[in-house]
């Protein structure tokens, strides 16, 4: 694959449009399908707005602009896919409906092109299985918005080759994003470690140890995140990320460290998603009155310091476990969800014995699977190892 490839792209929506984009204005000609005429025509309009905000605010030229909005061709049939090499499927993420998608259009399309899928959650080789030649199937996961966010994590599915596998990094690099490689395991690198980030902050609120403006602080004050997991969780959406969290767990055969929380889903069952429905954890109505943390730093330093030690012990459990090498889990935290620094390389600076005695403690303490430390952080105690030396 080179720019002369044709980017197929199916599914205009929220990743859709802005992955064309993005292949657009990385030098290839795309066509984008979807099977709503009105989400098409709505997609091609924002695309132009976008496009010339750009623009507009000299961030590309007037040349690249007109480029970008030219090398996209919106069709209302699949057909016109027969000359793509690489096509992204960005749909509703919905295993009957993308499989259904996949067989179909291995039927027009040549067999050299590389199928693609854009899932957050489904499994590729649960994908790749409906094909005829599951050996060019494979995950590209851009992360919200696509072109602005430098991440992509590439999915290998059991029955995709490693030929598929390096063909479509070396392409996603040469569109000047970060390309990260994981195994096609639940939530593949960010949307798995992240987890605790949201769930154990949750835990502090249902026990009554902090409000969600009192935890948000206390996570950008000790731990320097841009912001605060209740704040982010009302950006991403409640239904989005309660869906997401309930998803994982299922996958992982109901391992209770993952348990979606009782808190959430009520915000999700309440149509409070947060920012984009005026109301989540936080009331985003006008002349509210934001409410205020209560600044205690010894309360924070605990705050943070749980929470941290959940984080830092699912990004070892990933590392162990073989999701991704270390420096693409770090990678990927840092350019997937803007943390400060990559977590293992945290726990070093930490100390993985302070974290191992964080998570021992709330292990005795609630008695529960959830706390378990991993078995490469409690290895790396006992052998004094750092993750990066
Ligand atoms: P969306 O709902 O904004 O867009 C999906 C589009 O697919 C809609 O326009 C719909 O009309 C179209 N569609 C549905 N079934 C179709 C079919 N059979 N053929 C053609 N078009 C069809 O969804 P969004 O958020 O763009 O998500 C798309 C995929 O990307 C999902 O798999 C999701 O898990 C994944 N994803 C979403 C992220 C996000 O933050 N929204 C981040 C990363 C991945």
């Amino acid at each position: 694959m080179n720019k002369q490839t044709i980017v197929g792209v199916i599914g205009a929506g929220t990743m859709g449009s802005g992955i064309a984009q993005v292949a657009s204005a990385s030098g290839h000609s795309v066509k984008i399908y979807d099977n709503s005429k009105a989400v098409l025509i709505l997609a091609r309009q924002n695309l132009v707005s976008s496009v010339d905000r750009l623009v507009g605010k000299q961030k590309i030229s007037g040349e690249e602009g007109e480029s970008i909005k030219g090398k996209i061709e919106w069709v209302n049939d699949l057909a016109k896919f027969a000359d793509c090499g690489l096509v992204i499927e960005a749909i509703v993420e919905n295993l009957d409906i993308k499989q259904k998608l996949f067989s179909e259009l291995e039927n027009i399309v040549g067999d050299d092109c590389i199928l693609a899928s854009n899932t957050s959650s489904l499994s590729i080789t649960s994908i790749a299985a409906a094909c005829r030649k599951p050996e060019r199937v494979i995950g590209i996961h851009f992360f919200n918005p696509a072109t602005l966010m430098p991440l992509v994590e590439i999915i290998k599915g059991l029955t995709t080759t490693s030929e598929t596998e390096s063909k479509t990094k070396k392409l996603i690099d040469s569109w000047n994003k970060t390309t990260v490689l994981a195994k096609d395991t639940p939530g593949f690198i960010v949307n798995r470690v992240a987890r605790p980030y949201y769930g154990e902050s949750i835990r502090i609120y249902e026990e009554g140890i902090a409000d969600f403006a009192t935890i948000d602080w206390a996570l950008k004050e000790k731990g320097g995140f841009k912001m605060g997991p209740f704040e982010l969780m009302d950006m991403i959406g409640n239904d989005v990320n309660y869906t997401v969290t309930e998803t994982v767990w299922k996958q992982f055969f109901y391992d209770p460290r993952y348990k979606p929380s009782l808190t959430q889903k009520r915000l999700f069952e309440a149509g409070r998603f947060g920012k984009k429905s005026g109301q989540g954890y936080y009331d985003y109505s006008e002349n509210v009155v934001v409410p205020e943390p209560k600044r205690d730093h010894t309360l924070a330093e605990k705050i943070f310091h749980r929470v941290i030690a959940m984080l830092i012990n699912e990004a070892a459990d990933a590392l162990y476990y073989g999701v991704a090498s270390k420096e693409d889990i770090d990678l990927a935290m840092t350019k997937g969800v803007n943390y400060p620094k990559g977590l293992l390389k945290w726990c070093d600076e930490i100390g993985a014995e302070k974290i191992l005695s964080i998570l021992s403690q709330l292990k005795e303490d609630y008695s529960e699977e959830r706390y378990r430390p991993g078995v490469l952080l409690k290895k790396m105690v006992k052998e004094k190892k750092k993750f990066y030396s």
